[in-house]
């Protein structure tokens, strides 16, 4: 577990769903990748596991083969082609109401014996605050919240931010605006968003950036490519250096008993299971009738 101790663990979260959360975890991790860290994608969307899909991997096997005690993890993790490690993920796992509790054991098991250098482990969840995602969103210590500029992904944004701050106690959160016509644009969102947070949660949170809305990351998925590697030059993939490069200037958060451990135990813990979505459902409510006054967000 020595070399574990050091990883930084970002999770890649949103409150709507297909607001770009598998195109930023895969080209934050490949820009990551590019600037020398080592880097692990752990694909934890339960619904629609599609990570590999975008790093252009065949997979034979994934985390439901983990998960049933039929591989090990280094045994379903694969080296995409540009260096990011990845382990693949399953979709329809979300009906295994329990996942912690049916596998925690062997989890914490495997990651433990993990013995690769790793720098980063970037998580990419499923959309929402079910209790499965919730329960990532927890367990890892730091997290980007993915928003689009469209009222309902901005309502579920802040939803989302309030159960992690208002039941969890959480700080590490940071706003990653997508699909933005310019970075001020997306420093004007972050500032709308972190305001109604200051105001209505007595809490700020915390900019990390935005991305530009580029065809070239379409382009890129057709190609089954990051856009670092099929559009270089592009406006977006400047942003995904510039993502990598703030991320790496966080504070490093580090945990004596190692912080896959940490993660693990996180994710484990009996109450990080018990919200639902009528907690997502209030928080929306509320948002649009004490945040929005005029029908727009200040
Ligand atoms: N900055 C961007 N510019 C242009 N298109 C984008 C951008 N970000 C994401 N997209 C497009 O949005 C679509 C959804 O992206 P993605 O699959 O990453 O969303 P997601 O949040 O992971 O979705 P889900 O909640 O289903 O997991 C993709 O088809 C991608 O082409
Ligand atoms: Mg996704």
């Amino acid at each position: 577990m020595s070399n574990t101790s050091k990883i930084q663990v970002i999770c890649i979260a949103s409150g709507k769903g297909g607001v770009g959360k598998t195109v930023i975890a895969v080209n934050l991790a490949v820009a990551l990748q590019r600037m020398g860290k080592h880097v692990m994608l752990l694909d934890c969307d339960l619904d629609m596991a599609n990570a590999h899909i975008a790093l252009g991997t065949q997979c034979d096997h994934n985390l439901s083969h983990f998960l049933s005690g039929e591989k090990t993890l280094q045994e379903i993790a694969v080296t995409t082609r540009s260096g990011v490690r990845l382990v693949p993920g399953a979709s329809g796992l979300k009906h295994m109401a329990a996942i912690s509790q049916l596998q925690a054991a062997s989890i914490v098991q495997a990651f433990s014996a993990l013995e690769e250098e790793l720098d980063y482990l970037i998580v990419d969840i499923s959309a929402g605050i079910s209790p499965p995602t919730l329960a990532f969103m927890v367990a890892c210590p730091r997290r980007f919240i993915v928003v689009r500029d469209d009222p309902l992904s901005i309502a579920d944004a802040f939803a989302t931010i309030k159960v992690l701050v208002q039941d969890y106690g959480l700080s590490e959160i940071y706003l990653l605006p997508n699909g933005m016509c310019s970075q001020q644009d997306g420093e004007l969102l972050f500032n709308r968003i972190d305001r109604a947070c200051a105001n209505f949660l007595n809490q700020s949170i915390h900019y990390i950036g935005t991305i530009k809305q580029d065809r070239d990351i379409l382009l890129a998925l057709k190609k089954c490519q990051s856009v670092l590697e099929s559009a270089p030059k592009s406006l977006c993939a400047k942003d995904f250096k510039r993502l990598a490069l703030l991320t790496e200037a966080l504070e490093p958060i580090s945990y004596a008993s190692g912080v896959l451990e940490f993660f693990i135990e996180r994710l484990v813990k009996e109450n990080t299971f018990t919200r639902n979505s009528e907690a997502l459902q209030v928080s929306r409510n509320e948002f649009a009738s004490s945040a929005v006054p005029n029908g727009k967000y200040h």
